[in-house]
C-alpha cells in the first residue's frame, strides 16, 4: 500500500535497530481517516474469503479492527491480556511470549464471542517474532473456529514470525513490508 509506505516514511521515526514508532497515526495519535483507508484495503486484500469475525488483541489491534470491521460488516473481538473480574470465566486461552519481559502471559477470548462456526481473520497492528499473531491462532483453535488468514498493517521482514508463521499454512498478508531500517533510511519488500 503506497500511501502506507510514504506515511511510514515521512512520519516513522526508527529506534535502535529494530524498533519503529508510528505514533503520529498508529499507536498514540490515531489518523482515523488514514486507518479507513487501511480497513478498506484489508477488505480488498481478503475479498475472496468469507469471514463472520476479526479477531486482534488489546491495545493497537483494537483501532484497525474496529474500522475494519465496518468494511468487513462482521463483528470485531479482541483479546485481553489481563485476567479480570469482567471477563467471563469461561474463556478461550492463547499463549504469548514476551521478548521484552522474557515471559510468557495469556491472552483471554470469551467463549460467549467466539464459536465453530466462525471464519476469522486476524488483524493486529505489527508483525515482527510473530507472538502475538501465534497466540491469537491458539484462540481460534481452541475455538474450533476457522482461521480464514491474517493481515497486519506493518511487517517487520527481517524478524522471523511471518516466515515461520507462513511455512506453519497460515495466510498472512502485510500492507507494508520493511526488508531494513536505520534512522533516515527504511526500505521495503
Ligand atoms: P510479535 O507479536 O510479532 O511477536 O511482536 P513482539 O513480541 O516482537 O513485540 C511486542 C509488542 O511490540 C507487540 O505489541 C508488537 O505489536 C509491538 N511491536 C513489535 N515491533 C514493533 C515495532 O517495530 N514498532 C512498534 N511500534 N511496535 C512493535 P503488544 O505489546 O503485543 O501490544 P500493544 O499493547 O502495543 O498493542
Ligand atoms: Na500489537
Ligand atoms: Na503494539
Amino acid at each position: 500500500m503506497d500511501k502506507l509506505k510514504t506515511k511510514i516514511i515521512e512520519e516513522g521515526r526508527v529506534l535502535g535497530s529494530s524498533v519503529l514508532k508510528v505514533d503520529s497515526f498508529l499507536n498514540h495519535q490515531l489518523d482515523v481517516a488514514f486507518l479507513n483507508e487501511i480497513g478498506k484495503e484489508f477488505k480488498e486484500v481478503f475479498k475472496d474469503k468469507e469471514i463472520t469475525k476479526i479477531l486482534t488483541a488489546e491495545v493497537s489491534g483494537i483501532a484497525i479492527a474496529a474500522i475494519a470491521g465496518l468494511h468487513f460488516q462482521v463483528p470485531v473481538v479482541f483479546a485481553k491480556k489481563t485476567q479480570s473480574l469482567n471477563l467471563d470465566k469461561d474463556t478461550y486461552e492463547g499463549e504469548v511470549y514476551s521478548y521484552t519481559k522474557e515471559q510468557h502471559f495469556k491472552i483471554r477470548v470469551s467463549r460467549r464471542y467466539l464459536s465453530k462456526e466462525d471464519k476469522v481473520l486476524i488483524l493486529d497492528d505489527f508483525l515482527a517474532n510473530g507472538e502475538a499473531l501465534k497466540g491469537l491462532r491458539d484462540i481460534v483453535e481452541a475455538a474450533g473456529a476457522t482461521l480464514q488468514g491474517a493481515g497486519v498493517v506493518i511487517e517487520k521482514g527481517f524478524q522471523q514470525g511471518g516466515d515461520q508463521l507462513r511455512s506453519e499454512g497460515m495466510d498472512i498478508r502485510a500492507l507494508a513490508t520493511i526488508s531494513s531500517m536505520e534512522e533516515g533510511n527504511i526500505t521495503f519488500r
